[in-house]
Parts: C-alpha cells; sequence; structure tokens
C-alpha cells in the first residue's frame, strides 16, 4: 500500500440557495457532483457523483489508485478539483481551505496519521477540541474542568484511559489509531472521513473499533471510512461505493457490491473470489 503525499490548492465554485440546498438535501451529509481530478495526464478521479446518507457508514472501497484518498482530499479542500460541487449540510465546500471546512464540521484522518508525537495522549485531544466550543463555557478552572471531563469520556470511549499520560509517540500502532479518532470526537465533527483506520488493528481492536463507529453513527453523525479488509467492509458498511480507476463504478447496499463478481473481478485483479 502507498502513502503519498499530497499538494494543497484552493479553488471557488458556485453555491446553491438555501432553500433548494435545504430540500435537496435532506438525509444527505455531503452531496458530491461532477467532481474531477487530473494530475498531469492522469485522471485521477473523473465525474463522481455521490451522496453520502446521514447517520449511517459509507465504506468507499476498490483497487489501490482508485482515486479513494484523491475524493477525500477533495472533499478536504487538500487538493483542488478541476471540476464538480461539493454539498455539506447545504453548504459548498469547494474553494475553503482545509481549516474552514474542519470549522464547518468535516473532519478526517490521514493514512499517517499526523498526530502530536511529543505531547501526551490526553493533551493531543485537548490539541483537538474546538477553540469556539471553549468560548461558551464558564472561564477558568471550570472550564478546564470541563474539557478534561470531555476528554477523560472520549479516551474511555476510544480505549486509551490509561494511556492518557503518555506521549502520543510511545503508543502501539493501534493505540494510534484509536487516538485519531478519539481526535476528531473532540471536535465534534458531524462528517467523519476515515482513511484506512482499520489497517494494521489486532481482531480484538477491530470490535472496538466497530463499537466506537456504531455508537457515533447512532448520535447521528455521518462516516465514510475507506477500507481494504472485506471483512471489515462487510461487518460495517451500511452502504459502499466502489472506485475504479477514478469513476464511482458502483454504489448501493453491501450484498449488491459485495456478491458481484465483477467487481470482485475488479478488486482482486481477478485472483480471487
Ligand atoms: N498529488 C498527486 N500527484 C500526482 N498523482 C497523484 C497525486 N495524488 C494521487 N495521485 C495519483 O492518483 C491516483 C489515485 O490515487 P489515490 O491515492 O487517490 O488512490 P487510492 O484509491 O487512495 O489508492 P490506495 O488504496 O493505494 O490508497 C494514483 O494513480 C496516484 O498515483
Ligand atoms: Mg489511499
Amino acid at each position: 500500500m502507498r502513502y503519498g503525499s499530497k499538494e494543497a490548492e484552493n479553488v471557488v465554485t458556485t453555491a446553491i440557495s438555501p432553500a433548494q440546498a435545504s430540500s435537496e438535501a435532506a438525509g444527505k451529509a455531503l452531496r458530491i457532483s461532477n467532481l474531477s481530478k487530473s494530475f498531469g495526464g492522469l485522471q485521477a478521479i473523473q465525474d463522481i457523483t455521490l451522496d453520502l446518507h446521514t447517520g449511517i457508514i459509507t465504506s468507499l472501497v476498490g483497487p489501490n489508485g482508485a482515486g479513494k484518498t484523491t475524493l477525500f482530499n477533495t472533499i478536504t479542500g487538500h487538493i483542488k478539483p478541476d471540476t464538480g460541487t461539493v454539498q455539506f449540510e447545504g453548504h459548498s465546500l469547494v474553494g475553503h481551505p482545509p481549516w474552514k471546512i474542519a470549522r464547518m464540521g468535516v473532519m478526517r484522518t490521514f493514512q499517517d496519521l499526523r498526530l502530536f508525537m511529543h505531547m501526551s495522549v490526553e493533551d493531543n485531544v485537548l490539541a483537538a477540541m474546538e477553540p469556539r466550543s471553549w468560548f461558551w463555557q464558564p472561564a477558568g478552572r471550570q472550564a478546564n474542568n470541563a474539557r478534561r471531563e470531555r476528554t477523560a469520556a472520549i479516551l474511555k470511549e476510544t480505549g486509551l484511559s490509561a494511556k492518557a499520560g503518555s506521549l502520543a509517540g510511545s503508543l502501539s500502532y493501534a493505540e494510534r489509531k484509536f487516538l485519531s479518532l478519539a481526535r476528531i470526537m473532540a471536535t465534534e465533527a458531524r462528517l467523519w472521513l476515515l482513511d484506512e483506520p482499520a489497517a494494521g488493528l489486532d481482531p480484538p481492536s477491530y470490535e472496538l473499533f466497530q463499537d466506537l463507529l456504531r455508537n457515533q453513527v447512532q448520535r447521528g453523525i455521518s462516516v465514510c471510512i475507506i477500507e481494504h479488509n472485506l471483512d471489515i467492509i462487510t461487518a460495517i458498511s451500511d452502504r459502499i461505493a466502489f472506485l475504479d480507476q477514478g469513476r464511482v463504478i458502483a454504489e448501493g447496499e453491501p450484498s449488491k457490491i459485495l456478491e458481484d463478481p465483477k467487481l470482485i473481478e475488479i478488486y482482486f485483479g481477478g485472483g480471487q473470489s
């Protein structure tokens, strides 16, 4: 599996009216329309139109190089799409920088995690908390206590309570993955985009991971997960979008996708079924 760095760029696009947005966007956390991005002669994503539904887990699957991470990068403002629109809760995302899209409630993990390795686990979570929400809390010690209580609850839910005071750099690979999820929880994002969050996890960690995501979607969070492990995809997905060569070539219920021999052949290059 390859882990490449991606360039950040910005672009401006047209917006739809609020009334139009609210009627069209009901039940859709994210609406991606005709999104394309090429790198030189390589069409990384091509004319992608896809809805991410509210309060469910959508898996993005497809072979290496299919364009999954590029799709995330164009949603989150890390890469400028050549054409197309992205609407989150009726608001256009294209043209905004990553920090602003994060503020709007769309958070992601990266394949390389991007934690503060020389800070404690607790401080990594505290640092991710939205500064704007601090403003609404009482000042001083009380506010500090509230943040620490919330951090403790997040660390409990992500199985990291015992590691609160440890440096992030001392965590196991699986623990680092949970810390990256804890940091997203701390932001109170409403859409989570997770790039291979379960890669490298052991089976007990899978269970915790699945429980964690299931609890989040029950609270109304929308999750989109890029994943290669078909067991995890099967266990966790409410919907699946299948990408190949930059295009969404199938989308729908997991059984429809996972039982399609043509898709399985594309996924495994004809090597397995
Ligand atoms: N910044 C970039 N510059 C040039 N080419 C890129 C860039 N980012 C991605 N690509 C290319 O675009 C294509 C899609 O890459 P992408 O990383 O989106 O695939 P992916 O589906 O996430 O693959 P994987 O499952 O291996 O992570 C690949 O051919 C990749 O080499
Ligand atoms: Mg990728």
